[in-house]
């Protein structure tokens, strides 16, 4: 983990809540897709984690919704600086992909699944993603993975574009070596029980520390209890341990 100030570099909303950000500063800390920064914003107490959408050279990139005070604020910095925790979590493992492995994002879940396509290509893996929002306007990063080489497919819950109903829906059609997921966790749960091989999901819990001192983020796994913000936020399937 790493502690660094962090130039804001870019801006932009892709949707009407959802946001991307490019920040210029030392990214050494950050070594697998799946991990997070861990965001110190003006009178908050608490940093706000956010996953790592991508890494290049000296920029990061990062994807965000608007839901209370921290990321409204976020989404109100043209310029600036800001202190980031980097490095943070454990991240996905792509040793256990096979050739062809699915992605599957759901809404904010969908930034991580950019950095991990990437890497997955870059090993010569046959990446199909699938993509799951609400409706049309809720859409984006379709075109960023299929300028990767990744096959894309987009759900929609209203039909609106794409295949109407759940990534679930998609999958089910698709022959794949192994998964990767990140999503709210109905969708971690759906994906659970609908895949066919093992798989890596990524949880998301609200978070003390960030960095494995305060316990706030445990979770019952199979093998005991972990830390979401440092054993985590990849489990593999079989230690899911599903509360309900
Ligand atoms: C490991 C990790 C990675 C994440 N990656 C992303 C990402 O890439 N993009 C993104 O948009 N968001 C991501 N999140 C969620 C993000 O951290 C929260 O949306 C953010 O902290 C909200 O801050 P806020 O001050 O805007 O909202 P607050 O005012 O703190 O809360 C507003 C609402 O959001 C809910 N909320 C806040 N934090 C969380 C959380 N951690 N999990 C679930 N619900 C929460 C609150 O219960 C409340 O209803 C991630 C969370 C974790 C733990
Ligand atoms: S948030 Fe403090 S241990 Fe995870």
């Amino acid at each position: 983990m790493k502690q660094g100030i962090f130039e804001i570099v870019e801006n932009t909303a892709l949707t009407d809540s959802v946001y991307r950000m490019q920040l210029q500063g030392d990214t050494s800390a950050i070594t697998a897709p799946g991990q997070f920064v861990n965001i110190q914003l003006d009178g908050l107490y608490l940093r706000r984690p956010i996953s790592v959408c991508d890494v290049t050279g000296d920029i990061l990139t990062i994807i965000y919704k608007v839901v209370g005070k921290g990321t409204k604020q976020m989404s109100q910095m043209r310029n600036g600086k800001l202190d980031l925790l980097t490095g943070l979590g454990n991240g996905y493992d792509l040793t256990a992909a096979g050739e062809s492995p699915v992605l599957l994002g759901g809404g904010v879940g969908v930034p991580p699944m950019y950095m991990l396509a990437k890497e997955l290509i870059a090993l010569g893996k046959k990446v199909n993603v699938i993509l799951g929002f609400n409706t049309e306007n809720e859409i984006f990063y379709e075109e960023e993975f299929k300028a990767l080489g990744c096959s894309v497919t987009v759900t929609t819950v209203d039909g609106s574009y794409g295949l109407k109903g759940f990534v679930t829906d998609a999958l089910k059609n698709m022959e794949y070596s192994y998964f990767y997921t990140c999503g709210p966790e109905p969708m971690l749960k759906a994906v659970y029980r609908a895949s066919v091989t093992s798989g890596q999901m990524s949880f998301e819990k609200r978070m003390g520390c960030g960095f494995g001192a305060c316990m706030g983020c445990s979770c019952k796994t199979i093998t005991g209890y972990k830390r979401i913000c440092k054993e985590g936020p990849v489990m593999r399937k079989e230690e899911i341990l599903w509360e309900d």
